[in-house]
């Protein structure tokens, strides 16, 4: 069934409640949803975001309950990400091909996605659409999270429509905030996988908020908003206020160490950098918890990751950390690889491209050893240390 969120706005989308994992490797416990919307005024009708491939049917279901498809004149695209944009070219097949209205980042990408230029109406700040009692107003919102993301906001209903901005993977048919189990753990969990990585964006989009009143709140995953909508839009400003850089002075040495040699370099790096003023935290990866370590990440001046070498490749631990980094702006932080290895010693390498891909200002070259580290080798991080440190900010 559509829901009524307001007067000539419904909600049309899709639920998916058996999905566990989404994008790969985001954990999905409570599935998630599609939102579409339906918003009709006295003459235009707007469909705001379509749905994943897949998802069409419940879509069209929703869509066939209210009106004719054909007569939608607009589909805005808020974001071309495919668990919004999949189902477009059957959207816009099933719906006589309505104008299609998005952000100048996103034209390419809706070419891209259909392999066929349906010429969209481009909008930006200022540009507004009117329907005929209803007028969507289109906010711009690159970095939350792909640079083609924008808002549509309703302002005689006070409603906003931000996308994947505010929204959370949970699925439940009752569809609003305040009829649905207590979600903050999952609102949380996207926004730190999501939106986290974008912190200042996040800022500058709860600026623009500020000026608006928003009653009804319409993400584009999870339940729409209408009760404490406020209590919503500080978390954000809460969890994205902790920026980067607060302890510019920290050097974390975060390393996997079998037999004790790579131990060794971290701990000589740790005095290297400790010498020349930084404040170091040591930390040995096996076993430790690296969803615990974000915070000191994003947080820190530098880096310095080490491994052992094991099969070619730097060991699990390690890659669980590399990985998860993905998640933060690291950009510019002081960097530095190391690792001991028995014959071949490609971690250490493999380490210093990962940060260097993730922009990180990497330091020197990997300091290495062969097995037990020679107090040459130990000088190397020493030196290492007091270089890495020399790159933060003290
Ligand atoms: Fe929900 Fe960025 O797509």
């Amino acid at each position: 069934m559509p829901i009524q969120a307001a007067e000539g706005i419904h909600w049309v989308g899709a639920l998916d409640p058996d999905l566990r994992v989404f994008d790969v490797l985001m954990a999905a416990p409570h599935g998630t949803t599609y939102n579409a919307y339906l918003v009709r005024g006295s003459e235009k009708t707007v469909l705001i975001e379509t749905v994943k491939s897949g998802f069409e049917d419940q879509l069209f279901a929703h869509l066939d309950q209210l009106m004719d498809p054909y007569e939608i004149d607009y589909l805005v695209v808020n974001h071309c990400e495919p668990d919004h944009s999949g189902a477009l070219a059957a959207v816009l097949e099933r719906c006589g091909e309505p104008q299609v209205v998005c952000s100048k980042s996103a034209k390419l990408m809706v070419k891209n996605l259909l392999n066929r230029d349906v010429a969209p109406l481009t909008v930006g700040t200022g540009d507004s659409l009117d329907l005929g009692g209803k007028t969507l107003q289109f906010i711009p919102a690159p970095f939350l999270h792909w640079p083609d993301t924008m808002f549509t906001y309703v302002p005689e209903d006070q409603a906003l429509f931000p996308c994947d901005f505010l929204g959370a993977h949970f699925c439940d048919e009752r569809m609003f905030n305040d009829l649905v189990e207590d979600y903050s753990f999952e609102y949380e969990y996207y926004f730190n996988v999501i939106m986290r990585p974008f912190k200042s964006h996040v800022l500058k989009a709860l600026e623009e908020l500020d000026q608006r009143e928003v009653c009804l709140v319409g993400p584009s995953h999870g339940p729409m908003l209408r009760k404490g909508i406020c209590d919503y839009l500080e978390k954000y400003r809460q969890w994205a206020g902790a920026l980067p850089g607060a302890q510019s002075d920290r050097l974390l040495v975060l390393y996997a160490s079998s037999y004790g040699n790579t131990r060794k370099l971290a701990e000589e790096i740790a005095h290297g950098a400790e010498a020349v003023g930084a404040r170091v935290s040591l930390l040995d990866l096996a076993g430790a918890d690296v969803g615990a370590l974000l915070n000191d990440l994003e947080a820190c001046g530098g880096l310095a990751v080490g491994s052992l070498t094991l099969n070619g490749d730097a060991v699990k631990p390690v890659w669980d950390l590399l990985s998860s980094l993905a998640t933060l702006n690291l950009r510019g932080k002081a960097a530095a690889a190391f690792g001991s290895y028995g014959w071949s010693g490609e971690a250490p390498k493999m380490i210093s491209r990962r940060l260097g891909d993730l922009k990180m200002k990497v330091v020197g070259d990997p300091v290495t050893c062969t097995l037990a580290p020679t107090e040459e080798n130990l000088q190397a991080a020493r030196e290492l240390g007091t270089e890495l440190a020399a790159a933060m900010d003290l």
